[in-house]
C-alpha cells in the first residue's frame, strides 16, 4: 500500500520501542458509570499487536460501552487505558489527536454511520483531508486503492451510500476506518446488521486486512459463534463485567463459566450426529436490571451451575474475582471447575 508522505505509524504519534511481544492495548480497571448503572465495571484485558480479542455478551452487558470508553469517545470513569505504552484515559482532545488516527471504529448499521449526502470518495477521502495527509491526487489515489482492498470497484466513488447493498456500505465503512492506516479498530458487530449470506464475506475481508495490515483488533458481537473464527482471545461480559477472558482454543475446547457455556450452548454444532446429542444449558429468565444489579455474582439469579450446587449462598454474597489469567484462561465463578 503507497503510504502518504508519512513513513508508516512512527510519523503518527509517539511510539513506545517496538517490541512485538509487548501488549498494544493494555485495559485495567476500566469502569464507565451512567447515572446509577455501572455499564462497564472495573474491567481489564489486553490485545498485542496483530491480535483480536472478540467480546461477546447479551444486549446491555456494556460492550459498546467499554469499546467506546477504549477509543475515548465516551469518557471512563475511572481505570487506564493504555495504548502503545501511553496512558489515554482522560488525555486531553489535543493530545489525544494522533491517537485518534491510530484507533478508530466500525459500527454495527453502515447505512447510518455513512452520510448520505456524500460520495463514497468524499466518505473515504475525508479522514484524509481531515488530518491534512497528501495533495489532492494522493488522496485521490489513496481512495482508489482502499476501495479494492475492500473489494470495491473504485470507479463506485462517484456514487452515493443508498446505491449500494448493506454488505457493501459495510465494506465502504471499512474502508474508512482504514483510510488513516491505524493499528487498532474496534469493531462493534459490525456484521449483525447484514443478510447471513453476506455476513461470512465481511468477516473474511476484516480477517485478511487483519493479516494483511497487522492490524489489532476487538471484535464485538452477540454471538460467540462469529467472534470463533476471527478471534485469538475471547472475553465474555454479563453486566458489566468480564466473566471469563481466555485464549480461543482454549476457551472453545473448554469453557469454564456457566454463562459462556449458555452462550455456546446456544451456537449450533455443524456435525447434525453431535448437533442431535449435545448438552444445552438453558438460561432462565431475563438480564436483570442493570440500574440494580444482583448482589455477590451478578450471574447468581440465572446460574445453571448454581442451581445444581443447591443455591449456595456465598454466590449471592460475593463477587466472584477473575482468576487464573496467568495460565491464558481466567474466570470468575466460585463454582466453576478447571
Ligand atoms: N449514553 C448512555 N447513557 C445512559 N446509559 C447508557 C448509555 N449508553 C449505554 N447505557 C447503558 O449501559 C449499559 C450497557 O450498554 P451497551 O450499549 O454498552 O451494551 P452492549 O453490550 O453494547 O449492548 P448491545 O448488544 O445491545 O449493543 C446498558 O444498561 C445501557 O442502557
Ligand atoms: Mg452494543
Amino acid at each position: 500500500m503507497t503510504q502518504i508522505h508519512e513513513a508508516g505509524h512512527a510519523a503518527n504519534a509517539p511510539s513506545g520501542a517496538p517490541d512485538p511481544g509487548q501488549s498494544l492495548l493494555e485495559v485495567s480497571n476500566l469502569s464507565v458509570r451512567f447515572a446509577s448503572v455501572r455499564a462497564v465495571d472495573n474491567v481489564g484485558f489486553s490485545v498485542k499487536r496483530g491480535e483480536t480479542l472478540g467480546l461477546v455478551g447479551e444486549s446491555g452487558s456494556g460492550k459498546s460501552t467499554a469499546g467506546r470508553a477504549i477509543l475515548q469517545i465516551t469518557p471512563p470513569t475511572a481505570g487506564s487505558v493504555r495504548f502503545d505504552g501511553v496512558e489515554i484515559a482522560g488525555m486531553p482532545e489535543k493530545q489525544m489527536r494522533p491517537y485518534r488516527r491510530r484507533m478508530q471504529m466500525i459500527f454495527q448499521d453502515p447505512r447510518s454511520s455513512l452520510d448520505s449526502k456524500m460520495r463514497v470518495s468524499q466518505i473515504i477521502g475525508e479522514p484524509l483531508e481531515i488530518h491534512h495527509i497528501g495533495t489532492r491526487a494522493e488522496r485521490r489515489e489513496r481512495v482508489a486503492e482502499l476501495l479494492q482492498l475492500v473489494g470495491l470497484n473504485p470507479t463506485v466513488g462517484v456514487r452515493y451510500p443508498h446505491q449500494f447493498s448493506g454488505g457493501q456500505a459495510q465494506r465502504i465503512a471499512i474502508a474508512r476506518a482504514l483510510a488513516l492506516d491505524p493499528d487498532f479498530l474496534v469493531a462493534d458487530e459490525p456484521i449483525s446488521a447484514l443478510d447471513v449470506s453476506i455476513q461470512a464475506q465481511v468477516v473474511n475481508l476484516l480477517l485478511e486486512i487483519k493479516q494483511t495490515m497487522k492490524l489489532s483488533m476487538i471484535f464485538i458481537a452477540h454471538d460467540l459463534a462469529v467472534v470463533r473464527y476471527i478471534s485469538d482471545k475471547i472475553a465474555v461480559m454479563y453486566l458489566g463485567k468480564i466473566v471469563e477472558l481466555a485464549d480461543k482454543t482454549a476457551f472453545y475446547a473448554n469453557p469454564l463459566h456457566p454463562y459462556s457455556q449458555a452462550l455456546l450452548s446456544a451456537v449450533p454444532v455443524p456435525d447434525p450426529k453431535r448437533e442431535r446429542t449435545r448438552s444445552r444449558v438453558v438460561l432462565s429468565g431475563d438480564m436483570p436490571n442493570p440500574d440494580n444489579p444482583p448482589s455477590g455474582c451478578r450471574f447468581h439469579t440465572r446460574c445453571p451451575l448454581r442451581t445444581m450446587k443447591d443455591n449456595p449462598a456465598i454466590c449471592a454474597e460475593e463477587e466472584p474475582l477473575l482468576t487464573g489469567e496467568s495460565s491464558g484462561h481466567a474466570v470468575a465463578c466460585h463454582f466453576a471447575e478447571r
